[in-house]
């Protein structure tokens, strides 16, 4: 196993306060890296840069909206000033809910856009003056929905799908800068918010699970050690790349979530 080291790196996570977000910070924050991480919720913030400093990195939160462009050029301004150029950007802020298209608002629809697609290209947009050149790297965080019909979430679809284009555009557009911009396709990953809203009970868990080629959920961990082996030397010649850390599971086709979308309308 080659030992990474980020030391004098810095690496700034939109919506790094929770979930593999978080988990991706803290491995770099573990090997040296100084972390800027930005959410709306300033407690979730200050739990997780309370972990990033127990790990033995240098971390400041920034509390913003991705759907607000100023915003987020704001908290990349303020993260340049305090850590220097970004090396490493990761853009996992995402929403999202169980509901049929017929069951969706143009709201609740626009907002999941909002949030994963819109944001993303804001964050990706708003760094691009902040990051390193050449050298850095940009990692959106996607899901299989992005390119697996998925029931029951249209605009999760919809929106990961175009955040898997959007790396494709910009890795063309931002080479010649020395830029690398790749997406990481997590799995199911166990004990997350993504799963607990997708898979609410163990029944619906077990059924995933067993739909997965290696037979059980991901670990953050897991997600982690790919982002930082693409920001390492190991992953200097890889751009433009859609890569699933998934077990397998996007080969098998559509799941359905139907009855766990069944459960959380009644209550059980
Ligand atoms: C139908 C719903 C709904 C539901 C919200 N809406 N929940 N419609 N069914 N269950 C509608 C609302 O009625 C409203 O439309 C619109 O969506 C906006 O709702 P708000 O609550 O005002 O939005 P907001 O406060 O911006 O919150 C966004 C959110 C929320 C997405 C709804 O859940 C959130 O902040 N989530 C962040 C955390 C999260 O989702 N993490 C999981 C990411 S995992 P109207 O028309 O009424 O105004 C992930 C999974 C990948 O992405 C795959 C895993 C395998
Ligand atoms: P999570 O714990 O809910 O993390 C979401 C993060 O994004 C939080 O830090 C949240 O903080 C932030 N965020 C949400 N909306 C935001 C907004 N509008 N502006 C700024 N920050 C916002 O989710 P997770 O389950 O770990 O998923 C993380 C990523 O992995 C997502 O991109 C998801 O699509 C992807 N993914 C997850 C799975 C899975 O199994 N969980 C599978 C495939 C892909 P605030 O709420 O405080 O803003």
């Amino acid at each position: 196993m080659t030992a990474f080291d980020f030391n004098g790196r810095h690496v700034f996570v939109a919506g790094g306060s929770s979930g593999i977000n978080l988990g991706i910070a803290d491995a770099f924050a573990s090997h040296g890296a100084s972390l800027s991480i930005l959410g709306r919720s300033q407690d979730r913030l200050d739990a997780a840069l309370a972990q990033l400093r127990a790990h033995g990195g240098r971390a400041e939160g920034h509390s913003a909206d991705v759907r607000d462009a100023a915003a987020v050029s704001a908290a990349l301004q303020r993260a340049h000033q305090q850590f220097g150029a970004i090396d490493v950007l990761v853009s996992g802020a995402a929403g999202n809910f169980l509901a049929p298209a017929l069951g969706m608002s143009a709201n609740g629809f626009k907002t999941v856009v909002d949030i994963d697609l819109l944001g993303s290209f804001n964050v990706l947009r708003g760094a691009h003056e902040f990051l390193r050149k050449p050298g850095a790297l940009a990692i959106s965080i996607s899901a299989s929905q992005a390119f697996v019909p998925t029931p029951f979430q249209a605009h999760v679809c919809a929106a990961k799908a175009g955040v898997d284009m959007l790396t494709r555009v910009l890795a063309l557009e931002w080479g010649a800068d020395g830029i690398r911009v790749n997406s990481i396709v997590p799995g199911p990953i166990e004990g997350t918010e993504g799963i607990r809203r997708l898979a609410p009970n163990d029944t619906e868990r077990q059924r995933i699970a067993a739909r997965v080629p290696l037979g059980r959920f991901g670990r953050v961990d897991e997600i982690a050690g790919i982002a930082m082996m693409l920001a390492s030397p190991l992953g200097a010649y890889i751009t433009g790349v859609v890569l699933p850390v998934d077990g397998g599971i996007s080969l098998t086709g559509p799941r359905d979530f139907g009855a766990a979308w069944a459960a959380t309308r009644h209550g059980s």
